[in-house]
């Protein structure tokens, strides 16, 4: 979906906040945009760009399961079920985000943000990275790059990603940094999944899209994101990238990282930018939600009847895994613990709870925190992995290595309760408005 048709719904459902006075790309939208969130924004008069910007568009479970019409508790079925039955998408040979194709390059007329006054310079912190390989295919990535020139950025690429085994490879890789796109493409290139599958592919089962070729590189790109760079990237020339905030709002260091040389610029007429703020909610939904499918598959594949799963956004949504089962063996949760951990590598810390507690805390009676409290005895439901590769984003890892010492809290009750009580008294129900009105 073109992201101005959904920016327009959330106007009309009062859900947009319209920022009409004029303001900079410099520092102050990062601002608005981390002071009301997760109140979606757009912006419509930039005081150093002709174009606007929207920011906070998916924060939340709920404004992604809202953008396909869906209930918060069906994404994890319905990612999964995107990732296994895969569709080509249609290529179509018009697209919108190539209504306007610039003749040459000047990176400064564009509204790439200044979030933070730390930073290292303007970023691209939404580009959905298109890239390919002669044997794998193509692959969609997330991948922030700080602006260094007219036509040049640096790309930050972690070690492991498709893209830094494509760019290994061939030294080189042709690329398209996407901006401006809906979820299904966003959430589909959060995937991690098997190299060589087309992320465009998880995309189009999630909701139908289009895909057009590229006017200087020979890829296929989402026909309606807002704005397209195409280029190279080149794995040899290397210049610093950052200091940028990461996503546990801790300031990552700076890195020699590869040169991404900007050809062309196309993009939608009245094309919008998209927003998004590093460690902000956003970014954390992004990277964790995608994860969830995967730990649910691998619990459910030990034969553990597991009803949810939550990244949940105190741990980074990245490094904490909250998972609800049906204990039906006394060792379902230990199990549990293991098979999270292989769903998903960089977590840190697991905790398995029993079906009546709500994993996402939503209501004041800290449920995750009285389990815990009550159901969980250290010398047994404890299980401390050896040192095992973790997340290169949790500084508390051994830098380099990224070795850390991964555990697991099964805070499930025991089968047999031997007349102990674990379940939480329940007060009479009373008809409210009997005793104080309506
Ligand atoms: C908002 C967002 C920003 C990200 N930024 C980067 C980045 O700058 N560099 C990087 O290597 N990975 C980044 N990632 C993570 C990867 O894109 C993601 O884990 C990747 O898609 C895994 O896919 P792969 O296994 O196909 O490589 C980011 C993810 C999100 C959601």
């Amino acid at each position: 979906m073109i992201l101005e048709k959904y920016i327009n719904k959330l106007r009309e459902d009062n859900k947009l906040t319209v920022v009409s006075r004029s303001i900079s790309k410099n520092l102050e939208i990062a601002g608005v945009l981390s002071a009301i969130e997760p109140k979606p924004v757009l912006f419509e008069n930039l005081s150093d760009s002709d174009f606007r910007v929207a920011g906070n568009l998916f924060c939340t479970k709920s404004q992604i399961a809202d953008y396909f019409g869906i209930r918060t508790e069906d994404i994890i079925p319905t990612l999964t079920k995107a990732i296994e039955n895969r569709s080509v998408p249609e290529e179509v040979t018009e697209a919108t985000c190539q209504e306007v194709v610039h003749d040459g390059v000047d990176l400064s007329q564009l509204p790439i943000l200044v979030h933070n006054e730390i930073d290292g310079g303007p970023y691209i912190s939404s580009g959905v990275v298109v890239a390919a390989d002669p044997d794998y295919g193509q692959n969609l990535d997330f991948h922030r790059a700080m602006q260094i020139g007219e036509n040049r950025m640096v790309a930050r690429v972690v070690q492991g990603r498709d893209f830094h085994r494509f760019l290994e490879k061939n030294g080189e890789v042709d690329v398209a940094f996407c901006i401006g796109n809906a979820p299904e493409v966003l959430i589909a290139a959060a995937t991690s999944v098997e190299t060589g599958i087309n992320e465009l592919e998880i995309a189009n089962a999630l909701q139908p899209i289009k895909v057009v070729r590229a006017k200087t590189v020979d890829l296929l790109i989402p026909a309606e994101c807002e704005f397209v760079l195409e280029g190279r990237v080149i794995l040899d020339e290397k210049h610093d990238e950052g200091p940028f905030i990461d996503l546990t709002e801790t300031v990552d260091v700076v890195r020699q990282e590869p040169v991404f040389e900007v050809k062309k610029i196309t993009h939608r007429k009245n094309a919008i930018w998209q927003g998004l703020l590093p460690g902000h909610a956003e970014h954390k939904i992004l990277m964790g939600m995608p994860r969830e499918p995967t730990v649910y598959k691998k619990v459910k594949d030990l034969g553990i009847d597991v009803i949810d799963v939550n990244i949940t956004p105190g741990g980074s949504s990245w490094l904490h895994v909250a998972v609800k089962i049906r204990k039906k063996y006394e060792d379902d949760g230990l199990k549990a613990i293991e098979a999270a951990f292989a769903g998903h590598h960089s977590a840190k810390h697991v905790w398995i709870y029993d079906e009546d507690i709500d994993i996402y805390d939503r209501q004041s009676r800290y449920d995750r925190e009285w389990a815990f409290a009550t159901r969980f005895q250290a010398d047994v439901d404890l299980l401390i992995k050896d040192k095992e590769p973790g997340s290169s984003l949790d500084p508390s890892a051994e830098s380099g290595t990224k070795l850390t010492t991964k555990c697991g809290f099964d805070c499930t009750k025991p089968l047999e309760t031997e007349g102990k009580s674990y379940e939480r008294a329940k007060f009479p129900s009373v008809d409210l408005k009997k005793f104080l009105g309506e």
